[in-house]
């Protein structure tokens, strides 16, 4: 008998109640004339006279400790305190645990902000894209090899309907639909079909910039990116410009940074020149102006674009580009918390 008394403390002990006309069935389940506790005091006639004291008292403690716990539960729904009921308010609450920003992301606000501070605004455009905006109206001749299925994906069905292998698709959307000035930069994906490894991928990220205003020249634009470098890779950085090829630019240029690892004396990172190269820009074609709908006599601008993976890199020191796709928590993790 000392065995179901103490099965039914327990029991009792771990009561809990959700709702206020609950608190009426336990009294009834457990000390009312027929409960579980009353039914004890029936059995404890049958006890032997030797026995009587100890479970006596056993029954006894018993009943008190059911009409306290059934007293206070309700007392609790009366008082609006649940502390009774088994659940605690004052308790430190479980702290939700916020993610972590992409490294990607990071490095993205970062420019951002940056051409914020020169007046650049953010546009973006689609991923899905047409040949006219991606090649046609960025003066790629029909025969360039950008085109070429080996690099581009194109739609089966429709060989007009590709993904961007470029953001300079922006370029050519926002200059249709807005006059000069224009101040903007386009962030956005990129799919190009080239093999994945530690160095490449079939798709990555790029930020453009477009600047068409009248008077805009080479100075400009070799200002704008000097400014921007030493902002991203710190106050002693150096550019250097090589002469390069565009379709969408005359004349085009290639940018090199002063290495941010070695600061220029040649290190594995920059292989030991001394230069990292991040971007390709020029003045805008005015043949591409003209496409677009805009005055190339009265206008001129210039247009630039990096891959944020590869600056991604360099500022973090990561040696592959997959990491970034893997979504590898142990990798997340080593970034800034998100605010
Ligand atoms: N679209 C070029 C690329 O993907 C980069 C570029 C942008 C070059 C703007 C010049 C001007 O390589």
């Amino acid at each position: 008998m000392i065995e179901k008394i103490k099965a039914l403390k327990t029991e009792i002990e771990n009561i809990t109640v959700s709702a206020k006309e609950e608190v009426e069935e336990l009294r009834i389940k457990y000390i009312s004339k027929k409960g579980q506790v009353s039914q004890l005091f029936e059995e404890f006639k049958n006890v032997s006279p030797e026995q009587k004291k100890e479970i006596g008292a056993a029954i006894n403690d018993l009943k008190n400790f059911a009409l306290d716990t059934i007293n206070r539960i309700k007392e609790s729904f009366e008082t609006g305190d649940q502390s009774a009921s088994g659940l605690d308010l004052t308790m430190p609450g479980e702290a939700i645990k916020l993610g972590t920003r992409h490294p990607l992301s990071i490095v993205k606000n970062e420019i951002i902000e940056i051409f914020a501070r020169l007046g650049f605004v953010v546009a973006e455009g689609p991923e899905i894209e047409d040949d006219w905006h991606v090649f046609s109206a960025l003066n790629f001749p029909p025969e360039h090899p950008a085109r070429d299925m080996q690099d581009t994906f194109f739609i089966e069905k429709n060989p007009d309907i590709l993904l961007r292998t470029h953001t300079s698709s922006v370029q050519v959307r926002v200059m249709e639909k807005t006059q000069p000035p224009i101040r903007a930069i386009f962030p956005g994906r990129v799919f190009r079909n080239e093999a994945i490894s530690a160095r490449s991928h079939c798709m990555f990220h790029q930020i453009e910039g477009l600047y068409v205003d009248e008077n805009v020249s080479f100075a400009d634009l070799k200002q704008t990116l000097l400014y921007f470098a030493r902002e991203f890779f710190g106050e002693k950085t150096e550019i250097r410009m090589r002469p390069s090829y565009f379709p969408f630019t005359e004349p085009s240029a290639e940018v090199d940074v002063s290495c941010s690892i070695c600061g220029g004396k040649g290190c594995n990172v920059c292989k030991y020149s001394g230069w990292l190269e991040i971007l390709g820009c020029g003045m805008v074609d005015p043949n591409v102006l003209d496409l677009c709908g805009i005055d190339n006599k009265k206008y001129t601008g210039f247009a630039f674009g990096m891959g944020i993976e590869r600056i991604t890199m360099l500022k973090f020191g990561i040696k592959d580009i997959r990491h970034f796709f893997e979504n590898d928590v142990r990798f997340l993790n080593q970034f800034e918390a998100a605010h």
